[in-house]
Order: C-alpha cells, then structure tokens, then sequence
C-alpha cells in the first residue's frame, strides 16, 4: 500500500502548471528586487535575459528537482551565476521572495520545507564563500 510519503513532492504540488504558476510570481518578485537589484552584476542579468526562458529554465529544474518527468536544460549552478558573486545577504534576500510566493499559493508546510531543501541544496555553487 502507498504511503502519502511516497507521493512525489511533483505530483503534491499538482504537476507542472501549479509549478509553473509559482515560478512565475517568484520571478516576476525577484526580478524587481531592490535588495538582488543592488548587485549590478544581478542587476544587468536581470534586464538582459527575457522573464519567458528565464522561467520555463527554472520550472523545468523545480519540476525534475521535486521527481517530475522533465529534464533540466539549462547551464549548470555554478556556470551561471559563479559571474554574479552573490553575497550571503542576498541570498537571504532571494529565500524571503520565495518564502512569499510559496505563502502567497498557500503551499502547506510539508512541501515548503522540501522546496527550500531543493533551493538550498544548490546554495554552495551560487553564493560566493565571502564577501
Ligand atoms: C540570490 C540568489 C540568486 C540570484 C540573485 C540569481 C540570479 C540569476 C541571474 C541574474 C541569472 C541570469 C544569468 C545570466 O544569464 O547571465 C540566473 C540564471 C539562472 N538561475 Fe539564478 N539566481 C539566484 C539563485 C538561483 C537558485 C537558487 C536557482 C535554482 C534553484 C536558480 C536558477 C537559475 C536558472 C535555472 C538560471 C538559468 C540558467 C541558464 O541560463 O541556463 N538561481 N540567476
């Protein structure tokens, strides 16, 4: 018999649109964030990739991450952001948007907390060790 445990994180969301739904607010709220914006590195990449791709790259990750049936086909962590050098202090900032979007959608807790896991899991190949 199946557990609730053995529900992929992918099918509690509910699947790709409700993803996808969640990808959108959160990057349409870090997209204008004074607090990534004041890195002109975040800032310049900000204005210059398309919101579209730069959403249907991190919907496709966020859907394999959490077990769906899609493949991540961007650049890895690392290549894309090493360039950035993001502080510890913006990545708080980065973790608050998305704590917003997840309560805003009403994500119940369980899946909050397995969301972050993902999310933090890529921290040590996007924030540089100091700064
Ligand atoms: C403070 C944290 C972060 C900031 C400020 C940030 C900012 C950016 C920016 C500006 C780009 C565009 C880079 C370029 O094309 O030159 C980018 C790319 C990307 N980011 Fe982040 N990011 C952060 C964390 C994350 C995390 C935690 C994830 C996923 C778990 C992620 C997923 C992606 C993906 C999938 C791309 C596209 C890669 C590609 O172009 O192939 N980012 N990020």
């Amino acid at each position: 018999m199946q557990t609730p445990e053995k529900v992929a994180l992918y099918d509690r969301l509910g699947g790709v649109y409700n993803i996808a739904t969640v990808v959108d607010d959160f990057i349409d709220r870090i997209m204008v964030d004074p607090r990534l914006n004041a890195n002109p590195r975040v800032d310049v990449a900000h204005h210059r990739v398309l919101p579209a791709g730069f959403k249907y790259l991190v919907t496709e990750m966020v859907c394999w991450a959490a077990g769906g049936p899609q493949h991540y086909s961007g650049r890895s962590m690392s290549d894309s952001h090493r360039d950035l050098r993001i502080t510890p202090q913006e990545w708080r900032a980065f973790m608050d948007d998305f704590q917003q979007t997840l309560n805003k959608f009403s994500v119940p807790q369980a899946e909050q907390e397995e969301l972050a896991a993902i999310v933090e899991s890529t921290r040590e190949d996007i924030v540089v060790a100091s700064l």
